[in-house]
């Protein structure tokens, strides 16, 4: 049992701990600013598995959402992975369960379907798949997809319908989709553009079509930093997940963020990705829980299509 230190702030609690465990601090960029603040890396689902393929740490906290956490776990499974908040879900991940998608191939087995998976799924589902992609490196895995085989691109059919823009391939498309980025509309982005409009506006491809025609860039959240840095625009309107704005605004302080709003809200907040909060950041370091673990066997399957996106990406 590792001691807590008495009059310690919080953060400071969270790295002491952190240094007595040997572990480190995987965020995404839709994690609050405090826990962003204090992690050893912070970036995109592409960018957060190579981390956590290549660490040496004894135990790898990850504040992001559960299928972030397993994927870490799939691929160094010698280390001890832990979720601040198990309960830290993904709308996409919910809406295509295993069990759905193996019935759906065997009653379609005619069509030897070639299964891309985006990264937002569960193990379960990573094993059912040929190969792995994040909104990072989709367009690529789908480019490198065999040409003969019908492709199946489960959960994300806004992902899945932006790569077949961009690539010209055909694909079956599973109908799920991300709540929060379905959120934003063609009226909501339309108003802020007309206010705005100097400032380019940088779309996560999990938006619809509707508000994609209208963004000059869409892009992963870790290129809309590359794309910010180097614009010659000094301000853009953001449309993703709130938390983005912290890592632009921290990383490029000389230019301006304006978050895209929804139709009822300034901004979008993924309840999922806010589950986890430095109180349990700390809770899970002093307690090496919630931990996350897998049947060996699922293990195993969902490794190879992770491994076949790794080598395709580096
Ligand atoms: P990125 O990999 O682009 O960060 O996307 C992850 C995600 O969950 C988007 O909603
Ligand atoms: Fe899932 Fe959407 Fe939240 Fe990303 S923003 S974790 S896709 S629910």
């Amino acid at each position: 049992m590792v001691a807590l230190r008495e009059g310690y702030d919080l953060s400071a609690e969270v790295l002491h701990l952190k240094r007595q465990r040997n572990a480190i601090i995987l965020a995404h960029n839709y994690q609050i600013p405090e826990i962003q603040d204090l992690a050893d890396y912070v970036g995109d689902s592409l960018g957060l598995s190579y981390k956590a393929k290549d660490t040496d740490a004894d135990v790898i906290v990850f504040c992001g959402v559960h299928f972030m956490a397993e994927t870490a776990k799939i691929i160094n499974p010698s280390k001890k992975v832990i979720l601040p908040d198990l309960e830290a879900g993904c709308s996409l991940s919910e809406s295509c369960p295993a069990e759905s998608l193996e019935k759906f191939l065997g009653q379609h087995a005619d069509k030897n379907y070639y299964v891309i998976a985006y990264i937002n799924c569960s193990a379960g589902v990573k094993a059912l798949s040929d190969v792995i992609c994040t909104s990072g490196n989709a367009v690529n895995v789908v480019e490198s997809a065999p040409i003969d085989r019908n492709i199946l691109f489960v959960p994300d059919q806004n992902l899945g319908s932006w790569v077949m823009e961009k690539t010209g391939r055909p694909m079956d498309l599973w109908r799920g989709a991300c709540y929060v980025h379905v959120e934003f509309t063609k009226n909501s982005i339309g108003a802020i553009r007309a206010r705005y409009p100097e400032a380019p506006v940088v779309a996560h491809p999990e938006c619809t079509f509707a508000v994609r025609m209208l963004a000059d860039e869409v892009c992963s959240t870790e290129k809309m930093v590359r794309y910010c840095r180097d614009s010659e625009a000094d301000s853009f309107i953001i449309v993703t997940e709130s938390g983005m704005l912290h890592r632009l605004r921290k990383e490029i302080p000389g230019k301006t963020f304006i978050a895209g709003p929804t139709n009822t809200c300034a901004c979008a907040d993924c309840r999922f990705m806010k589950k986890n909060t430095l109180e349990k950041l700390r809770d899970a370091l002093a307690n090496l829980a919630p931990e996350i673990s897998l049947p060996e066997s699922i293990r195993q399957r969902a490794e190879l299509p992770i491994i076949r996106m790794l080598e395709l990406s580096r």
